[in-house]
């Protein structure tokens, strides 16, 4: 639509698209309070509750008049020097409370690092598949997302040789993300110090998002970054946050930390983009990062199940080929081979199309891979109950079985 010769809406905000992964289950949600007995393996969420010690502390902070007026854009002091100690305690990252910024989410967390970090034109290396909202961030910073491709030969992790081979003289950040949104890759210790050498040689800074650090299975560790390459200290920024750790998606607390420069100009874009975090999230997100990691080791083993018992049911759907996560709570298949087949009177050309597919005739719901940059891949999510997962597969199991 335009208005008189230009369109009513920028370029710059035009061009962002929706979140696939939101619009699934959206789309999902609608379907079943429409009574269809619709299974979503598309939010990318637990579908736990938040830990009623955390909800407690909210209730409390709700009464608390300290916490009904504006507080310090960068986070409550005591969140701050709680993230700051749990950093160190859960990663061995030493950092100070004043290296850390409190944001309305990891999310939130990660468009401030590209906005504080890029000038038009600069590249950022984006290992393919990627999280759907980081070339977003990174345009509307002005930035250039660059796709670095990986597959499932890889185990959908990149390699120095690919990253070398992506980087030009406008590269300035590499986006690190393990474990890995969609694929649940993790990577391996050594690799991570490889590759944070070479970006530390190669003069880079490195946005490192580390929120499902604690979601790793069998004998996958997460490492961070600066930590197994110290020197990259200075030109690192850790995104983490509570939502996938602690249940706690809708209480919307995460954070950055990084050089205190950086943090320092973040904080002035934050003061003028959002002020302070909600106090009493910040209030519950200090009862879950203080408290110990009980609850996420229930939580972890209950996810641990589930992706044993949904890997082993994708592979046995002819076409489909899924390689092992080793972390996070999605299960990233390939599905070439069942693409161009005849399937139901279609024939899916795209996992998009296939998708949408399967959403119509086994009232599944899952993310096609266009959303995270390679199609021909579908991503599930096994943060649902155990017998609405096997009921998912199972129906996944039958519909494909169909293709000719
Ligand atoms: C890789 C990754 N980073 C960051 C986030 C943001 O999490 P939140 O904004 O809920 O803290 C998500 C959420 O889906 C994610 O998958």
């Amino acid at each position: 639509m335009t208005d008189g010769a230009r369109a009513r809406v920028s370029a710059r905000v035009g061009a962002i698209g929706e979140s696939a992964t939101l619009a699934v289950d959206a789309r999902a949600k609608a379907l079943r309070a429409a009574g269809r007995p619709v299974i979503g393996f598309g939010a990318g969420e637990p579908d736990f509750p938040t830990p009623e010690y955390v909800v407690e502390a909210a209730a409390a902070a709700c009464r608390d008049p300290r916490n009904h007026h504006y507080s310090a854009t960068t986070g409550l002091p005591e969140l701050r020097e709680a993230v700051a100690a749990k950093t160190h305690r859960d990663s061995g990252y030493p950092v100070s409370a004043g290296q850390v910024l409190v944001a309305n989410g990891g999310k939130q967390a990660i468009y401030q690092a590209f906005a504080t970090l890029l000038d038009p034109g600069d590249e950022v290396l984006l290992p393919a598949p990627y999280w759907t909202t980081y070339p977003e961030a990174i345009r509307l910073a002005g930035g250039v997302p660059v796709p670095v491709h990986t597959d499932e030969s890889s185990g959908y992790l990149a390699s120095v040789q690919q990253l070398e081979a992506a980087c030009t003289a406008r590269t300035r950040v590499l986006l690190f993300c393990s474990p890995s949104n969609p694929t649940g890759a993790v990577y391996p210790p050594d690799q991570v110090e490889e590759i944070g050498r070479w970006a530390a040689e190669a003069g880079l800074w490195v946005v490192t998002d580390e929120i499902y650090e604690h979601l790793v299975y069998g004998e996958a560790r997460h490492v961070s970054m600066p930590v197994v390459v110290p020197e990259l200290a200075d030109r690192c920024v850790v995104v983490n946050g509570v939502a996938k750790t602690y249940a706690m998606t809708g209480w919307r607390v995460g954070w950055m930390i990084g050089p205190a420069d950086v943090v320092k100009a973040a904080a002035n874009l934050e003061s003028h983009l959002t002020s302070n975090v909600c106090n009493v999230a910040q209030r519950a997100a200090l009862a879950a990062v203080s408290g110990d990691l009980a609850v996420v080791t229930a939580m972890r083993a209950a996810f641990d199940r589930r992706r044993q018992t949904i890997v082993r049911a994708l592979s046995e759907i002819p076409g489909v080929t899924c390689p092992e996560p080793h972390g996070a709570f999605y299960a990233y298949p390939s599905v070439h081979g069942v693409l161009g087949r005849e399937l139901r009177g279609r024939r899916p050309a795209t996992s998009a199309e296939l998708a949408e597919l399967i959403l119509d005739e086994a009232e599944v719901a899952v993310v096609p891979g266009e959303a995270f940059g390679t199609g021909g891949y579908l991503r599930l999510s096994y943060a649902l109950g155990d017998e609405d997962l096997v009921e998912g597969v199972t129906r996944l199991h039958k519909l494909l079985a169909e293709a000719r």
